[in-house]
Order: structure tokens, then C-alpha cells, then sequence
């Protein structure tokens, strides 16, 4: 699949930005809110859990959660998958315990017109890796394995592809710093656009089409709030 409004997509492409729109106070009740949720995904092999951010719990929380993104990005959809009452997910929590490998989250609809992704961290170590290689297919997970490869997807679950890869070796020292999770063959013609490290009170403001991923530093575990917008 590829996205069909591509020229839409692209025309609202800009540089990854990190604002600080939350409070202190705010990223408490938001990481207060995560406490009260039960968890929605748990992913043995990445050593992920996952829990949906439901609307009306905290109502006054959806709504500052809601505008203070509004501001940054104008006129947005949620597209962070629904609630078993069929509402958007305000966005999905994530707790991980190993670094997660190369990936894109550019959805599973290919008519839409997919826009930021944004990443609020909760808990300070850690980074995310962002690629200046984009992807406009679903969204894929990025492997040189031919058993990996051989995966097929239910709806929903990430694509298996190589297609990413291109001729130029990846820069050693890098990958060795920041990215030992990765075989440094998956990371071919690869280059990087920005190292972000997690600062508690940020969020991360990038185009849903960059390939990226965490770094391999990664300190017990990693808690995150990632929204996936659409227009
Ligand atoms: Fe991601």
C-alpha cells in the first residue's frame, strides 16, 4: 500500500520541533491519568506495554490535552486508534524495557492525510532516534531478517520490509553510541536527523512519514505519551 494524497502529505512536511506546552502540573495529571488506565497491549517480543489514553476520565485533562495540541499543529484529527466504545485514543502510553527497533507509524488507512506524530516523555532517560529517511507506505517495521521478512500482517499490524535500505554504509561511530540494538546492515543509506533526548515537560513534534527509533540507551524502563494526528 502506498498513501494515495501524497502530495498533500508532503506539502505539510516541516523540520521535527520540540515545544514546551505543558505545565509541570499538567504532565503530572497526565502522568496521574496514565496510573488510573489499564493496559491495552502488551508485546512480550518487544518488551512493550501499551495503554490507550480514553476520553472522560479526566475531562478538563482531555480538553487542555486537546487545545494546548491545537495551538501547535492547527486543525488536526486524532488517529491514534479508537477505545472499545469507538472514541480516538487521546494517545497511547508506553512503557518499554528494551529499545524498540527501526520503524514508521504512518498508518493503516491509506486514504488518509497523516500529519505529526507527537512524543511527551514521562520519565527522563532515554531517546528517540528520528531518521531523515521517510517511508509512505503503512506503517512498517524495518528488517534485513528473511524469517522477518516472511511475516504477514493482520490489519493493524506493522508491515515486514528491506525497501528502506540504500547503498551508503551507516556511520560507525553513531551507530555504536546510540544504536547497538540495530544490526548496522538494517541501517544502510540511512542518515539521522536529530538524536532527541527525552526531557520531561517537552514534547516532540515530527512528521508521521520520518523512519525512526529509540536509542539503545535505555535505563530500566521508558514512559512515554505518543499521539498520531491525521488532517
Ligand atoms: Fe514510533
Amino acid at each position: 500500500m502506498k498513501h494515495i494524497y501524497l502530495e498533500e502529505i508532503k506539502k505539510l512536511e516541516s523540520e521535527p520541533k520540540i515545544v514546551n506546552i505543558f505545565s509541570e502540573k499538567e504532565i503530572k495529571m497526565i502522568q496521574e491519568l496514565y496510573e488510573t488506565l489499564t493496559y491495552t497491549v502488551f508485546n512480550k517480543k518487544q518488551n512493550v506495554k501499551k495503554k490507550g489514553w480514553i476520553q472522560n476520565i479526566n475531562k478538563e485533562l482531555d480538553k487542555i490535552y486537546f487545545e494546548k495540541i491545537k495551538d501547535v499543529l492547527g486543525d488536526f484529527k486524532m488517529d491514534t486508534l479508537k477505545s472499545k466504545s469507538g472514541d480516538d485514543y487521546f494517545g497511547l502510553f508506553h512503557e518499554s524495557f528494551s529499545p524498540l527497533p527501526l520503524h514508521v507509524d504512518s498508518g493503516f488507512d491509506e486514504e488518509a492525510i497523516i500529519y505529526k506524530q507527537l512524543i511527551t516523555p514521562l520519565s527522563p532517560i532515554g531517546d528517540t532516534v528520528i531518521f531523515k529517511n521517510k517511508w509512505y507506505g503503512k506503517s512498517t517495521s524495518f528488517t534485513i531478517d528473511p524469517e522477518e521478512l516472511k511475516f504477514k500482517p493482520k490489519p493493524e499490524q506493522n508491515e515486514r520490509s528491506s525497501d528502506h535500505l540504500g547503498k551508503e554504509d551507516f556511520d560507525k561511530g553513531i551507530h555504536k553510541e546510540n544504536l547497538t540494538h540495530i544490526d548496522i546492515n538494517n541501517l544502510k543509506g540511512l542518515k539521522v536527523q536529530m538524536i532527541y533526548k527525552w526531557k520531561v515537560g517537552e514534547t516532540l513534534i515530527v512528521d508521521r512519514t520520518h523512519i525512526h527509533s529509540s536509542s539503545s540507551r535505555i535505563n530500566e524502563k521508558k514512559l512515554g505519551l505518543t499521539t498520531f494526528t491525521k488532517k
